[in-house]
């Protein structure tokens, strides 16, 4: 979740609770709002674009050296063993963690580097974390239209009435997230794969360019993985998506065959290809076989 959503639902939280003692007086404080820096240019191709990304954690390096590149529209799948630092780069691209070295751009004049962590999310860059985090004691469809209002930079309440063509986008999104039936379940009640569904849902209502997906089948059932997958394929081209994950079936579902897998080692990228390819890679081999 980004943390302006974060704090969002803080604020909806605590104007609930508000509401439900029936107290007075105290409005919730407005929020500042960023303003956008430059439009999105993907003009090149490319959405995003790491070069030389170094990372060190007292000595150590996390990332060594990472050069990537994304296509506006691609569907990228990044795998690799534990402590690869597949999650330290999201935590580069969102801002959570600044680089030693290199250089990190979205489109062709973006300077993610000279971005904060909630001006990032604010130009189109949404991330999934491994937990899912919702708001349990919200239903689906509140969720959703927090997020949605969280995006406007509209002062977060849930007693805004919804426009007709807002209406129509959560309608839209629960229905690509399966849960159009689940719309007034309270989401605590929801199984761990629908809440991760709910959570990618939430970020799709801020209509993210980049989305950035961290192990999100970890913990789903096989149905629910296969779902997700199909998920994904039809918000490919929409977005940009970069997914991490250790599932190897899920990947495959997702590469169809052909499309561009990373595996990450060591903090460098060690190889890239089709997933068949990079398999039947020795060297791949060897990391995941251990040494
Ligand atoms: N905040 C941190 N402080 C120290 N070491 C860290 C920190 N974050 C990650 N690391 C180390 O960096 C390496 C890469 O971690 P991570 O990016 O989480 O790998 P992955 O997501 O590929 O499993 C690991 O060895 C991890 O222990
Ligand atoms: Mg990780």
């Amino acid at each position: 979740m980004t943390p302006d959503l974060m704090e969002a639902g803080a604020q909806a939280l605590a104007e609930h609770e508000r509401r439900k003692a029936a107290s007075t007086g105290a409005s919730g404080a407005s929020y500042g709002r960023v303003v956008r820096p430059g439009e999105l240019d993907v003009a090149h191709g490319a959405i995003l674009y790491l070069d030389d990304i170094t990372v060190s954690f007292d000595g150590f390096r996390a990332l060594n050296k990472l050069s990537l590149n994304i296509g506006a529209g691609e569907l990228r799948c990044i795998i690799g063993p534990n402590g690869a630092g597949k999650t330290t780069m999201m935590d580069v691209i969102t801002g959570k963690t600044r680089p030693d070295a290199g250089q990190a751009f979205f489109g062709s004049t973006i300077d993610l580097l000279r971005l904060r962590e909630n001006e990032i999310a604010q130009i189109g860059i949404g991330r999934k974390f491994q937990k899912p985090t919702v708001y349990e004691q919200l239903t689906v469809f509140e969720n959703l239209e927090l997020a949605l209002k969280a995006d406007r930079g509209v002062r977060a309440s849930l007693f805004f009435r919804l426009s007709g063509e807002q209406l129509d986008r959560i309608g839209e999104t629960l229905q690509l997230i399966h849960l159009k039936h689940e719309a007034q379940r309270t989401a605590g009640l929801l199984s761990h794969g629908q809440k991760q569904w709910l959570e990618i849902g939430m970020l799709l209502m801020q209509d993210p360019k980049l989305l950035l997906l961290d192990e999100p089948v970890a913990g789903m059932t096989d149905e629910e993985t296969e779902r997700t997958a199909e998920l994904f394929l039809a918000l490919e081209g929409k977005h940009s998506l970069v997914v991490v994950e250790h599932d190897m079936k899920f990947v495959d579902q997702l590469t169809e065959g052909h499309k561009t897998v990373t595996v990450l080692h060591e903090g460098s990228v060690l190889a890239e290809g089709r997933l068949a390819d990079v398999q039947a890679n020795e060297k791949v081999v060897e990391v995941y076989l251990g040494r």
